[in-house]
């Protein structure tokens, strides 16, 4: 039975990975994957959540198993953390939390509960966006269209056109939108422009759901939450989906929350049930210990102002690796303006490159980039910025 099934191509971004570890140059270059990088290559764990590990693993009684949406108090942090403390939509328990497997669990939980409140929905997403949305959304039995959102020209936000599209989306219908630090493009919505998006939303009766992988990596934890005040302050139900892959540097322990805000507590409560019933289907409950760090890091004073100190240290070395890449390419003669990357928040940037020239790269020095010419900027360190700039130079004589 199973040889009728065709190959599946490989992942687009975890497939190059995979060529980078295999390839034998020692120069090779791997700007797909978005993990952060330290100058020296490296995405080390955390002090913080080493120090958190370290209390775990002494005052740990049981394995049994965890509550089908995580321990309470995870939501309960995890919401201080999403909506600043005593926020309204947090005192007035009209939002619910779950603890998820990474930022893709919540995504797909919550696209499995939409599926059944909103059976008729089209997903909307920006155009470009990251490549697993469609599919995860399309796992739970979506269709999706997108709406308009980078200028590949002007290399900034299209926000006339992204709006126009935006007023025109029935009521009903799902808007995927990137809370901060969009990916592929570093390209955000400043406060204003989500304060209309958010007024749209509500007017229109669209739903919004965020994702919000990156919290922390575009201006502070509090900059990056405009996005999600902004809807809290307008719009009576939303759903985001936060992922502490990044920001807790917690990649393999896959780790992250779906957070629910309805018109009132009793109406989140029993959305929320069903919230549960996609949980239990999916993989019945989190694995506990990603959970238990974000926990330990968020209720202990002392370990929640080393981390926020160490995810400020993250944010400010990709800000500096972006000035200086952007430097290195004019002092290298590369042809154009770059100046764009310095704008541009969280990891990733739209570098230009087209495909050839991104193949060219792969096939012949060795630096890997996702197609469409993502690059993550903390892929760049001291050591390879130079073999960077001279491979690009000769890339971009190609057409
Ligand atoms: C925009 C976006 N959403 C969600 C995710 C998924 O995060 P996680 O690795 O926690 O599942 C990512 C990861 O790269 C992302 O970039």
């Amino acid at each position: 039975m199973f040889n009728t099934l065709p190959a599946a191509p490989p992942d687009s971004i975890l497939g190059l990975t995979d060529a980078w570890k295999n390839d034998p140059n020692p120069l090779k270059v791997n700007l797909g994957v978005g993990v952060f990088k330290d100058d020296a290559g490296n995405t080390p764990i955390l002090a913080s959540v080493k120090a958190a590990e370290a209390l775990i693993l002494q005052s740990a009684t049981t394995k049994s198993y965890m509550p089908i949406s995580g321990a309470p108090e995870y939501g309960t942090c995890v919401q201080e953390m999403v909506f600043g403390a005593g926020h309204e939509v947090v005192k007035s328990g009209r939002a619910r939390t779950a603890h998820t497997p990474g930022g893709t669990a919540a995504l797909r939980v919550g696209a499995d509960f939409l599926k059944k409140a909103l059976p008729g929905a089209t997903v909307w997403m920006s155009s470009p966006t990251w490549a697993n949305h469609k599919g995860v959304f399309a796992a739970a039995g979506f269709g999706s269209a997108d709406y308009p959102y980078y200028d590949a020209v002007g290399k900034g936000l299209d926000f006339t056109r992204m709006r126009e599209t935006l007023e025109a989306i029935p009521a009903g219908d799902i808007v995927l939108l990137h809370a901060c630090c969009h990916n592929p493009s570093g390209v955000d919505l400043d406060a204003a422009q989500w304060e209309i998006v958010a007024e749209i939303a509500a007017r229109r009766g669209w739903l919004p759901f965020l994702d919000f992988a990156y919290q922390g990596y575009g201006d502070g934890l509090a900059e990056d939450r405009a996005g999600v005040l902004a809807l809290a302050a307008k719009c009576p139900e939303f759903m985001i989906a936060s992922s502490f892959s990044k920001n807790f540097g917690l990649y393999q322990d896959r780790t992250g929350a779906l957070t629910l805000v309805a018109e009132s507590s009793a109406v989140a409560a029993s959305a929320f049930s069903n919230v549960e019933i996609a949980i239990r289907v999916n993989y019945s409950n989190p694995p506990a210990h990603g959970g238990l760090i974000v926990k330990t890091i968020l209720t202990d004073t002392a370990l929640h102002q080393q981390w926020v100190n160490e995810l400020d240290g993250m944010r400010n070395h990709i800000a500096a690796i972006r000035t200086r890449f952007v430097t290195a390419l004019a002092d290298h003669g590369v042809p154009g303006d770059y100046s764009f990357i310095s704008r541009q928040k969280g990891m990733f940037s739209f570098s230009g490159l087209s495909d050839a020239q991104v193949k060219f790269l792969k096939e012949n020095k060795s630096i890997y980039i996702v197609g469409g010419g993502r690059i993550n900027v903390a892929g760049i360190t001291s050591r390879n910025m130079e073999y960077l700039c001279t491979s690009i130079k000769e890339a971009m004589e190609i057409r």
